[in-house]
């Protein structure tokens, strides 16, 4: 899970790492209110999940609290890189003289983690290690060594960070150190981390990534949660515990094994192109050991998204038996139809493997005219695709 800034920063400073005072707001009232309650000189900041807010207008000085209310007017509602702005953050502005880069991530390729570290901050990374890969620094963080006072050292050595401040981001370091550790979080980047005429250091901007598969040891992190930008199908998925991604196609997915679904994707999109490229909708994998439940409230989920124009129920029975997925089949159609929502997109079937002969029974005598039953996974592609594209 991506954070906020602002719970970026919450977490900072929850780790000692210095921040400017902020306040997040929903309207201009607030943000007013809050540039009174800070004083002075703020910054009004759009809160996305996007990087490039300042380039695209999301981030405004303001003087006096009048003028913050303004900015807050025109930033809310601002659309950054097809993020809707409805939060923005409210912060003490910070005299800048010098703007640094640091961060830590996972090294996946390394098995390792990573510190990166620039005296060229506040641009984009990506730019800075594309045009002047000298000026970033990448020094290697073991995992359980961790970031000791040594290795910041070195860290800020290899940077070249001036003598002034290489102290305090030697401490910096070593706490966003115990963010990343401590948080469970996959990346934690700081960008600008400023560098005040006082010479005092500051992170004014914050990226943290949770590692969602440790989300059940950090029951705060629950309230970090916000759905407001997720795509509600797959909201409702994750409350139905199905492993489901939404893609831009139109032929909903439902397999048993990721490695199933991924390759029912690959035959899909290979077949469609015959069809006016026609796409896979979804990634839903049912998993091993599927109830009739879990079919239906898998075919429940993928029947659901209005770009679904024809679905492809892809089931080899190994744990689970190929009648109890027919069963599945036919019960979610029965209990759509029950709820006032018939089912009205055809559902191309191929059953497989353990008791098939019994699943494709069920599913031929259920007399369901939009169920159609195809031998081999290659065949029901093609005529998916096919049923998709309207032909
Ligand atoms: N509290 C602050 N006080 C003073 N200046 C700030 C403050 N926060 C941000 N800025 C200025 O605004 C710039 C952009 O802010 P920030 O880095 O938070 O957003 P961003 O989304 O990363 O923007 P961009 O990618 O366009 O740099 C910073 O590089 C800094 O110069
Ligand atoms: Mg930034």
């Amino acid at each position: 899970m991506d954070l906020y800034e602002y719970q970026a920063k919450d977490l900072f400073a929850a780790h000692n790492v210095p921040v400017v005072p902020g306040k997040v707001c929903t309207t201009a009232e607030e943000a007013r209110a809050a540039a009174a309650e800070i004083g002075g000189l703020v910054v009004v900041k759009a809160q996305v999940k996007v990087g490039g807010r300042g380039k695209a207008g999301g981030v405004k000085l303001a003087q006096t609290p009048d003028e913050a209310f303004e900015h807050a007017t025109n930033i809310l509602g601002l659309d950054i890189k097809g993020h809707t702005v409805r939060k923005i953050l409210v912060a003490a502005a910070a005299d800048i003289e010098t703007e640094y880069y640091v961060s830590f991530l996972l090294d996946r390729t390394n098995r390792s983690f990573l510190a990166m570290a620039s005296v060229e901050g506040g641009m984009e990374i990506e730019e800075v290690a594309a045009t002047k890969p000298e000026a970033l620094a990448k020094i290697r963080v073991d995992a359980i060594e961790g970031c000791t006072k040594e290795k910041a050292t070195e860290i800020v050595e290899a940077a070249n960070f001036p003598a002034d401040v290489r102290d305090q981001i030697v401490d910096i370091l070593q706490n966003l150190w115990n963010v990343l550790v401590k948080e469970d979080a996959t990346l934690v980047e700081v960008n600008p981390l400023a560098k005040t005429p006082e010479g005092v250091v500051l992170a004014l901007d914050g990226k943290v990534s949770l590692d969602d598969n440790a989300s059940y040891r950090h029951e705060a992190h629950a309230a970090l949660v916000d759905n407001s930008e997720t795509d509600p199908i797959e909201l409702r998925a994750t409350e139905l515990d199905l492993n489901y991604v939404k893609l831009d196609g139109e032929v909903g997915i439902i397999g048993n094994g990721a490695g199933l679904v991924m390759s029912t994707l690959d035959v899909v999109a290979y077949a469609g192109e015959e069809f006016g490229g026609v796409k896979p909708a979804n990634f839903l994998d049912i998993g091993g050991g599927a109830s009739a439940q879990v079919m239906a409230n898998g075919l429940d989920i993928v029947l659901g998204d209005p770009d679904v124009k024809a679905v492809f129920v892809n089931v080899f029975g190994g744990i689970t038996a190929c009648d109890a997925v027919a069963n599945g089949i036919v019960q979610a159609v029965a209990m759509l139809a029950d709820r006032g929502e018939p089912v009205t997109k055809p559902i191309v079937c191929r059953i497989d493997g353990n008791n098939a002969a019994e699943g494709r029974r069920i599913l031929d005598e259920s007399g369901i005219a939009l169920i159609e039953r195809v031998e081999t996974m290659d065949d029901a592609a093609r005529r998916v695709a096919q049923l998709a594209a309207g032909k």
